[in-house]
C-alpha cells in the first residue's frame, strides 16, 4: 500500500460499515423500500449540512435524466444516490476508500438503483476515465485531503464534456490563523492541504474553469451560534448517524471545524464552475 494510501486508510476507515448500516435498519424496522435519501443521509452524506446542503447545491445546477454525472470522493454514494433519485440521471462515484466504494455498492443495491448509479474504487487524481465522457462532476468536502490541486483540476476537466459543470465545496484557509485539529476530514494537519478560496478560484480557472456561482458558505455558518450549519427543522426518524460512518470522535471534531469556522480560521465554500 502506498503511504498516502495508508494515511488515507487510518483517516477513513470503517470497516463493515454498509453491513452495519443495513443491520441498524432493518432491526428498526425500516425496509429497503424506504431506504430514501432522508433515511440514509445523517450516515452518507459526508459532509457539514447534510442532505439539506447537497439539495441546495444541486438547486444551483441543472440535473437533467439523460446526464452522466461523476461524484468525485464520493464517499459511501449518499450524494450520488440523491442526484439519480430526484433527477432521474445517471451517476459514477470514485473514492479512494475500499470499505465506502463496498458500502456503496451495498446500499444502492439494496434500495435497486444500481441500473444508474456505479462505483469505483480509484484516486481523484488519476481519473480513470476516458476524455470528455461527463456531463456533469461534483466533489463534494474532499480537496481539503487532495494536494495536487492543479493535477486534480485538469483531470477534471479532461473527462469533462466542453460547457459541463464542476460543483465543489470546500473548507479552505481563514484568515485567522490555523484551525483546531482534530478536523473532521484530518485528524492530523499533515493530511489537510487548506488553501485561501482566493488561491483555489485561481488555479480552478487556471484550469480552464470559469466560476459561475460562488456561495461563501461560512458566513452563513458563523451568524449560528457553533458555526454549524442550521439543523433541520423537522429531522425525519432513522437509527443512522454520522458516527457510525466517521467514527466516535466526530463530533468532537465537528465542533473544531465549527470553532474554526467561528473564529475565521476556515472557510466554507459551496461554487459551481464551468468547462470553458
Ligand atoms: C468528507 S468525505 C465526503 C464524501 C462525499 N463527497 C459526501 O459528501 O458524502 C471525503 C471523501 O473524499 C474521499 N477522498 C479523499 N481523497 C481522495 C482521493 N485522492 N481520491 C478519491 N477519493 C478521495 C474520502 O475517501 C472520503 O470519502
Amino acid at each position: 500500500m502506498s503511504d498516502i494510501k495508508q494515511v488515507h486508510q487510518a483517516e477513513y476507515a470503517a470497516p463493515n460499515l454498509g453491513e452495519r448500516i443495513v443491520a441498524a435498519l432493518t432491526d428498526a424496522g425500516i425496509p429497503a423500500t424506504k431506504w430514501t435519501p432522508k433515511i440514509l443521509g445523517p450516515a452518507d452524506q459526508i459532509h457539514g449540512g447534510g442532505l439539506q446542503q447537497t439539495q441546495a447545491h444541486a438547486a444551483m445546477v441543472d440535473i437533467t435524466p439523460d446526464m452522466h454525472l461523476l461524484d468525485i470522493g464520493c464517499g459511501i454514494g449518499g450524494p450520488a444516490r440523491y442526484f439519480a433519485t430526484a433527477h432521474g440521471c445517471k451517476v459514477t462515484g470514485i473514492d479512494l476508500t475500499d470499505e465506502y466504494i463496498d458500502a456503496a455498492n451495498l446500499l444502492t443495491q439494496k434500495i435497486g438503483l444500481a441500473d444508474k448509479v456505479a462505483f469505483d474504487c480509484g484516486d481523484a487524481t488519476a481519473l480513470p476515465y476516458d476524455s470528455a465522457s461527463f456531463d456533469m462532476a461534483w466533489a463534494l468536502n474532499v480537496t481539503m485531503n487532495i494536494e495536487d490541486r492543479a493535477g486534480f483540476y485538469a483531470g477534471v476537466h479532461r473527462v469533462l464534456k466542453p460547457g459541463a459543470k464542476f460543483c465543489i465545496s470546500e473548507a479552505g484557509l481563514g484568515p485567522g490563523g490555523d484551525p483546531y485539529y482534530p478536523l473532521t476530514w484530518a485528524r492530523e494537519p499533515a493530511y489537510s492541504f487548506l488553501m485561501p478560496p482566493d488561491n483555489m478560484r485561481t488555479l480552478l480557472e487556471n484550469s480552464g474553469f470559469r466560476v459561475v456561482e460562488w456561495v461563501d458558505e461560512a458566513a452563513r455558518r458563523k451568524a449560528t451560534a457553533d458555526g454549524r450549519p442550521a439543523a433541520e427543522a423537522k429531522p425525519v426518524e432513522t437509527p443512522l448517524t454520522i458516527q457510525m460512518t466517521r467514527g466516535d470522535d466526530y463530533l468532537e471534531r465537528r465542533a473544531n471545524s465549527g470553532k474554526s469556522i467561528k473564529e475565521g480560521r476556515l472557510t466554507n465554500i459551496m461554487l459551481v464552475a464551468e468547462k470553458v
